[in-house]
């Protein structure tokens, strides 16, 4: 990880000072770097980590960050990472701008790599998650959304990247087709666990823990599960104080919506929901060599179900 770290720090570099501002400023923010982690890792369960696996993680990391960029400045988000919002700081244009400086660097980057396999696996991954944030876009302020339609926004816009980085370590290392899909499944279950457990701390987080404001996706009207859930299981004042807050947006019922999606054990049944998607990620790689990468990976797969950051 040491060795990412230092790739994507030399692949940032531009000529033009804001473009090193903005995103030097959101890099040196930190952050978790599970997906390069997740890149390595499953290379590990095939073979060895070779500069290209660190080449590709990085390229994991800088389409994350792109989609952080654009992700904050579509949010009106005002922190990230315990800091202010790069939107917040240098403003929308150049947020949107230089997430697309990150965004075409890396596939500068995955070009390098010189594999028609990886450039697909990327390709498609960007496509998709770029269709997720829209079809967000479209469920936002509607309370009859289903569970399947969440699921599928969740899956879209933040599992196909988790699934991605775990297809690369696999494809660089000459894995079997099969042992390619196994790690697949376990990326994508492995995302949806994580963004399942995202909507679950919008409500119930630290801010000062997970660097970002509770209640940003109720303001934005977002239906996430929780909410869907409160709003089947709670009287029929909470569900429509849910819908309300729904199809308007904004914290005014910030309070009442939290009481409803307390009272209803609704954080408690996504929890369950994200710990079974998590487990049958695992389980799907449960076929391959015991080895201290695949352990990672499960012990991975905890920290984001049981994750306070
Ligand atoms: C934030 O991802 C965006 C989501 C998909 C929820 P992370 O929580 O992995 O962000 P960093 O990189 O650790 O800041
Ligand atoms: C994250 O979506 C997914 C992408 C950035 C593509 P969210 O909007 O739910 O994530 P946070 O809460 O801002 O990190
Ligand atoms: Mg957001
Ligand atoms: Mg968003």
């Amino acid at each position: 990880m040491r060795t990412v770290d230092a790739v994507i720090r030399d692949r940032l570099h531009s000529e033009v000072t804001l473009v090193n501002q903005v995103s030097e400023y959101i890099i040196n923010s930190g952050g978790k770097r599970m997906r390069p982690a997740l890149v390595l890792l499953s290379a590990g369960c095939f073979g060895k980590i070779t500069a290209q696996h660190h080449e590709l993680a990085a390229v994991v990391e800088f389409i994350h960050t792109a989609t952080l960029l654009h992700d904050d400045v579509v949010d009106e988000s005002s922190l990230r990472r315990g800091n202010p919002t790069a939107n917040t700081l240098f403003g929308n244009a150049a947020s949107v701008l230089v997430g697309d400086f990150v965004y075409s660097r890396a596939f500068q980057m995955m070009v390098s790599v010189q594999n028609m396999r990886v450039m697909q696996v990327l390709a498609d991954a960007t496509n998709i998650i770029a269709e997720g944030e829209v079809l967000q876009l479209l469920n936002c302020h509607d309370a009859d959304v289903t569970d399947d339609a969440y699921l599928k926004v969740i899956q879209y816009k933040t599992a196909k990247l988790f699934e991605a980085a775990t297809r690369l370590g696999a494809i660089i290392c000459g894995a079997s087709d099969q042992d390619e899909a196994a790690m697949a499944e376990y990326g994508m279950r492995l995302g949806t666990a994580f963004q399942l457990i995202d909507d679950v701390l919008d409500f119930s987080g630290d801010s000062s823990e997970i660097g970002k404001n509770l209640g940003d996706d109720l303001a934005e009207g977002k239906p996430t599960l929780p909410l869907l859930y409160a709003m089947r299981h709670g009287t029929a004042e909470q569900a429509a104080t849910i819908r309300h807050a729904i199809e308007h947006g904004g914290l005014e019922e910030l309070s009442l919506v939290m009481d409803a999606v307390r009272s209803t054990g609704a954080l408690e049944y996504v929890r369950e929901v994200a710990r079974k998607e998590a487990e049958a990620g695992c389980m799907a790689i449960s076929h391959l060599p015991v080895s201290k990468y695949r352990e990672a990976l499960v012990e991975l797969s905890t920290f984001a179900v049981q994750r306070k950051f």
